[in-house]
């Protein structure tokens, strides 16, 4: 945080739009508060995965902090009192597809900051998000380390690293951030439903993020389920095939034992 030189804002770069861009970004990182009691008890048997959420953790609450200091610059940060509004428990769910969808969904939001530092109007907001581009990133290599380590003692996950992956590949612009759907909530509601000005910042999100980005997007994770599955992958249409004979291999009975042999 020491290296950002929040004393060193243009103010006069900043518009009205901007900020309130910021700060529905700077509550929507808070979600990894909810996130992380997700991960704690869903992933118990993963000892190693947990002892990694501190340092998830604390890197993505650094993302919220950040942006809360930015904030601050214009006496607009959140107000302290009014965070436990956007708590929310997230559905116990099973941890391969969560692992595959937050390592899509840290790969989704790396492509976005990045975008969004190229655009920013005020260098150290460009400063800022392209320190957090860089942590999503890094975050997407570390899920994706997790999988292959899981995948190595389980083949059969593949199965359900693929179906996540597709469900996040398609409609990109639904509600779709593992930390913030509503589907994922205890009570149904989105985190984002809470977030007074979410709406507009899905418009922007959607201005501010090129078509070719997604497809970037696509494309890195087809590769990545490529040398995972040893299938090569070019399209969507490829990872639904692998996913349709997965499941058929998944549903057939085990070959019976010869009684001869
Ligand atoms: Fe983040
Ligand atoms: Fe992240």
């Amino acid at each position: 945080m020491s290296d950002i030189p929040f004393d060193q804002v243009d103010k006069n770069a900043v518009s009205d739009e901007t900020l309130e861009f910021v700060r529905v970004n700077c509550l929507m990182e808070l979600s990894s508060l909810y996130a992380t009691r997700m991960f704690l008890r869903d992933f118990q048997g993963n000892p190693d995965f947990c002892q990694f959420q501190s340092i998830w953790y604390f890197e993505e609450m650094r993302h919220y902090l950040v942006l809360r200091e930015y904030l601050k610059v214009f006496g607009a940060e959140p107000d302290f009192e009014s965070l436990d509004e956007f708590d929310t428990d997230l559905k116990p769910a099973p941890w391969p597809n969560t692992l595959a969808m937050h390592w899509c969904g840290e790969l989704r939001l790396g492509r976005w900051y990045l975008q969004w530092s190229k655009a920013a109007p005020e260098p150290v907001l460009k400063q800022v998000y392209k320190h957090i581009a860089d942590d999503e990133f890094r975050h997407a290599q570390a899920y994706e380390d997790f999988m292959e380590r899981a995948l190595a003692e389980d083949p059969s996950l593949l199965l359900p690293f693929a179906n996540a992956s597709k469900w996040m590949l398609v409609n990109p612009q639904g509600d779709k951030h593992p930390t913030t759907y509503g589907a994922g909530s205890a009570d149904g509601q989105a985190v984002t439903d809470r977030i007074d000005g979410y709406e507009d910042m899905q418009g922007w999100i959607q201005e501010s993020v090129p078509d070719e980005v997604e497809r970037g997007l696509e494309i890195r994770i087809l590769k990545t389920l490529s040398r995972l599955s040893g299938t090569q992958l070019q399209s969507r249409s490829d990872l639904v095939r692998l996913t349709l004979s997965l499941q058929e291999e998944a549903s057939m009975p085990p070959p019976t034992p010869n009684p001869s042999v």
